[in-house]
């Protein structure tokens, strides 16, 4: 090792402890720190949630102001920190049966604001009050201490095509998050999550 590189090492190591020793809300204003947060995301987040952080197909938007676990500076590290494993069992583990499935789809459209068949969305909405409640909430908006969706935004982590809200009830879904901390460490860890709130809160 040169001197001039241990030097940088050095240098680093000290930039990274000064960050962590800088509280999120003062760290946010600091330009150079969700530069250094930027290139972070880009090796280690962006194959999942694309190099924009607009995410994809079971990978969440993180520009977009919906969060499905919330998006305040604590909560967004502990979601880096320790990961997230949104859980939704097959059918939620209710007893619905396949014949409800369409009812269920089209009353999950109708929550979304979009034209919808009346008399298949109340029936569907019957069997919505077996139990999908419980997670997503009397008012579908979603729970943010289970992950589960808010469903009447017409925002989807999944989709919200027929077919495949049907898929999601049908087959449940599994979407992990992996945990952050023994691989990057808390000091950086702390840069990304400053610079994920940045891109929603400009
Ligand atoms: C292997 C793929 C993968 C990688 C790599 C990954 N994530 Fe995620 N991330 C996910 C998935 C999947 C979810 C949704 C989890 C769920 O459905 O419960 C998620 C959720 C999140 C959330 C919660 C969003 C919300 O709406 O509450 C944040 C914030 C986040 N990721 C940031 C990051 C950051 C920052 C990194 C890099 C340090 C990263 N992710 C790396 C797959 C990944
Ligand atoms: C045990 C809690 C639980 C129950 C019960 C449950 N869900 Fe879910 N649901 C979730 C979670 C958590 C997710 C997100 C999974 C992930 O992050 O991968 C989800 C995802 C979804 C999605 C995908 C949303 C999107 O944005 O793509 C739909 C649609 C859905 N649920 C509808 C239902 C319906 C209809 C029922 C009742 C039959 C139901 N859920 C019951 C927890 C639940």
């Amino acid at each position: 090792m040169t001197v001039k590189s241990r030097k940088l090492t050095k240098n680093m190591i000290t930039i990274f402890a000064a960050y962590l020793a800088t509280p999120l809300e003062e760290l946010v204003k600091d330009e150079e720190a969700l530069k250094v947060g930027g290139r972070l995301f880009l090796q280690n987040c962006a194959q999942c949630h694309g190099s924009d952080a607009r995410g994809s197909k079971g990978f969440p938007n993180l520009t977009d102001s919906d969060w499905l676990y919330g998006g305040d500076l604590a909560t967004i590290k502990t979601t880096l920190m320790n990961g997230r494993n949104g859980m939704m069992p097959p059918k939620g583990g209710l007893p619905i049966e396949d014949s409800e499935i369409e009812g269920l789809a089209e009353y999950v459209v109708k929550l979304s604001g979009r034209e919808h068949d009346e008399a298949l969305a109340a029936q569907g909405q019957g069997s919505f009050m077996k139990g999908c409640f419980a997670c997503h909430g009397m008012d579908a908006k979603g729970n943010k201490f289970m992950g589960a969706p808010n469903l009447t935004d017409n925002v989807w982590l999944y989709g919200g095509s027929r077919g495949v809200i049907s898929e999601s009830i049908v087959n449940g879904r599994a979407g992990v998050m992996p945990a952050w901390k023994d691989i990057l460490g808390e000091e950086k860890v702390h840069v990304i999550a400053a610079y994920v709130y940045s891109l929603s809160n400009k």
